[in-house]
């Protein structure tokens, strides 16, 4: 079961330039994903309403998307607005679309009612375009329900575990020693803490302080800054958010996307980097493998995890840590938008 009046990120923006035709997943449904000429971005059902071949496959002339098998030809309202052979465009040939955003790098699809679409409802992140920040990116498909995504994301305690050399170590652990501060949102949660005197490299001797910040929004986009201070910060600020005078020694910030493809299946796409400073390309290079050998590492787990639960009754009650709370939260958001859906159709 999924949120369906719910934007979900479907690409990365740059990949789709004028003239160019994906193909993608959401919640079951094969979506293809087409700029025309002029620009406009179009979401279309991918699936021929005449022989149900992928229109992924086909290609865009002009503002309109022809099916490479037989040679349909679409309008971006989904119409069939050629049909070779005959003068007369044949009943049951229009495709479905979908409503469609881009915004901070990403393409958006509309999974839902269309009427409710409102492109507020994105939770804003960074911009891969924005000059502040430096950025790279990736994507990695999950053979597992995007809700243990989901999990795993709201619950940062096992770098110092799963993460103990890759992310747990780049930021010198603790991260599962207090549990974070959590706020329920509307449509997510926010979670933030601060991690004092930690070694501002593994090994180091200065001692940094380290303010970790983000919102976790349905479906699941995380969007997080993790700023380094000079160490004493936390007690200075009194464990509060720092303020605005506060200069920090580095910001990291990361932008990522959990995008259920099927009932155990979904994509996360990421990006990750830095604020205000151009890293050597050395630095950014580091920073990216110690991320990707992180997410392999998840991978492993999540997916090991979801064979596990495939043999476990869902009624069977699990142990409970003060880390699970920003999971159990998030999952009562999922439960309660899945709640108004089911309760209005
Ligand atoms: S399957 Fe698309 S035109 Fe035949
Ligand atoms: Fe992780």
């Amino acid at each position: 079961m999924f949120v369906r009046n719910c934007w979900y990120v479907a690409a990365w923006s740059h990949l789709l330039p004028a003239g160019v035709v994906i193909g993608r997943q959401i919640l079951d449904e094969p979506i293809a994903l087409y700029r025309t000429e002029s620009g406009a971005l179009v979401a279309m059902e991918d699936r021929c309403p005449h022989r149900l071949a992928p229109l992924s496959l086909g290609c865009v002339q002009g503002e309109h998307l022809q099916c490479r098998y037989h040679g349909l030809t679409f309008d971006t309202a989904g119409n069939c607005i050629d049909a070779p052979g005959t003068e007369k465009i044949p009943p049951r040939s229009t495709a479905r679309t979908f409503p469609v955003a881009e915004r901070d790098g990403w393409v958006w699809v509309w999974a839902g009612a269309p009427h409710l679409a409102n492109e507020a409802l994105i939770p804003r992140g960074f911009d891969l375009g924005d000059p502040r920040f430096t950025m790279r990116h990736g994507e990695i498909r999950y053979e597992a329900d995007y809700q243990l995504v989901n999990d795993n994301l709201c619950d940062l305690s096992h770098l110092d575990f799963l993460h103990e050399t890759t992310l747990g170590g780049a930021t010198s652990g603790g991260w599962s020693v207090q549990p974070p501060r959590v706020t329920p949102l509307e449509r997510g949660v926010h979670i933030e803490r601060w991690l004092r005197d930690r070694p501002s490299s593994p090994g180091g001797n200065e001692l940094t302080d380290i303010w970790s910040c983000y919102d976790f929004s349905v479906p699941g986009i995380l969007v997080m800054r993790t700023t380094f201070y000079p160490r004493g910060s936390a007690d200075r600020c009194g464990l509060a958010a720092p303020s605005d005078d506060l200069v920090p020694l580095l910001r990291r910030v990361d932008q990522q996307a959990v995008t259920p493809t099927g009932e155990n299946s979904c994509n996360y796409l990421f990006a990750a980097g830095f604020e205000g400073t151009t890293p050597s390309p050395k630095a950014m290079e580091r920073m990216y493998k110690i991320v990707m050998d992180a997410f392999a590492e998840d991978r492993t787990m999540i997916e090991a995890q979801q064979r596990i639960w495939d043999l476990t009754p869902a009624s069977r009650k699990k142990a409970f840590l003060p880390s699970d709370k920003a999971p159990h939260l998030f999952r009562k958001v999922v439960a309660r938008l899945l709640d108004r859906e089911l309760n209005a159709s």
